[in-house]
């Protein structure tokens, strides 16, 4: 079983994200500098090591994406990854997060069939995994979920625009929200899942001019990825900000070092040791006693 910690000493809570919402409109020059200072901060992690690397270097907001299932399970689309699985992972990352705000993917089926079931699905993050709110794709049709998500003190973040689960619906991972009709119903979108009461909502690959208008118009904080600076905050999946996405790297991702160099390189140059026989050196083994050594090599065991 995995809690999250209490709120104090520096802990992001929902309330927190909430409070993050810049008000663009009618900031003055110094403000709008502080308010892009306290833009929010969000990357995803899937493993206790990564998850307390970027805890430590002050991400505002840990979510467990089920971008899993692809860059760490080797799935072509985010569909295959179990509930399960992402439980697991997700007391994995708690256990490595002390401050940001823990948010916990639900997964392609968990919240598709009834109420009743993705309640108890999204009970399942909070009381076994620690997480402090679940995210969920899917716009206007998802009002009803999300309104029950929050009666039952359960924070959401809603996502719109691509949204990985819809890869059959949309034929692909693409850009949505670029003809009239897909930006309004994106807006229309939106506003549902304000009005549902999600805390915040991942705008992912729309068109710049459209995400910076949702922004503008919502209440609460968006999240962008693919969508342009002018979202509340950011979000990126680890993998590909740190060089291991392998080809399915999206064209918005920055890659910030490339992790996967420097393991090819350090496997590279184990393998050559232990082939040479230069690893591993006498500093790195264990030794005898003095006088352990000699009975045994001398064959005085007694
Ligand atoms: O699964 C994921 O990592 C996500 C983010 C890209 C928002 O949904």
């Amino acid at each position: 079983m995995s809690t999250a910690p209490a709120a104090g000493n520096g802990k992001v809570t929902v309330p927190d994200i909430l409070a993050r919402k810049s008000h663009p409109a009618n900031v003055t020059e110094r403000d709008r500098v502080s308010l892009t200072a306290r833009k929010i901060v969000s990357l995803t992690a899937y493993d206790t090591p990564t998850a307390r690397l970027v805890d430590d270097a002050g991400a505002d907001v840990i979510l467990v994406g089920d971008s899993l299932a692809m860059v760490v399970l080797g799935y072509e689309t985010t569909l295959p990854v179990t509930l399960d699985e992402m439980l697991h992972h997700a007391r994995a990352v708690r256990r490595g997060v002390k401050r940001a705000l823990l948010v916990a993917d639900m997964p392609f089926g968990s919240y598709h069939a009834d109420i009743a079931e993705s309640l108890r699905h999204a009970v399942r993050f909070v009381k076994e995994a620690g997480a402090e709110a679940v995210k969920i794709e899917g716009g206007e049709r998802r009002m009803e979920l999300i309104t029950r998500l929050v009666e039952a003190e359960i924070p959401v973040m809603g996502h719109i625009g691509l949204t990985p689960q819809s890869f059959h619906a949309f034929g692909g991972f693409r850009v949505q929200g670029k003809t009239l009709e897909a930006a309004e119903q994106l807006f229309r979108d939106a506003r549902a899942v304000e009005a549902a009461g999600a805390f915040s909502i991942v705008l992912e690959s729309m068109p710049r001019e459209l995400a910076a208008q949702i922004t503008r118009e919502l209440r609460i904080p968006t999240i962008g990825i693919g969508a342009g600076p002018d979202c509340d905050g950011q979000i990126l999946v680890l993998h590909d900000m740190i060089g291991l996405g392998g080809e399915h790297t999206p064209k918005f991702a920055r890659r910030y070092v490339n992790v996967a160099e420097s393991i090819s390189r350090a496997v590279g140059e184990y393998a050559r040791d232990v082939r040479d026989g230069n690893f591993p050196a006498d500093a790195e083994s264990f030794h005898l006693s003095a006088e352990v050594r000699e009975r045994l090599l001398t064959g005085r065991r007694t």
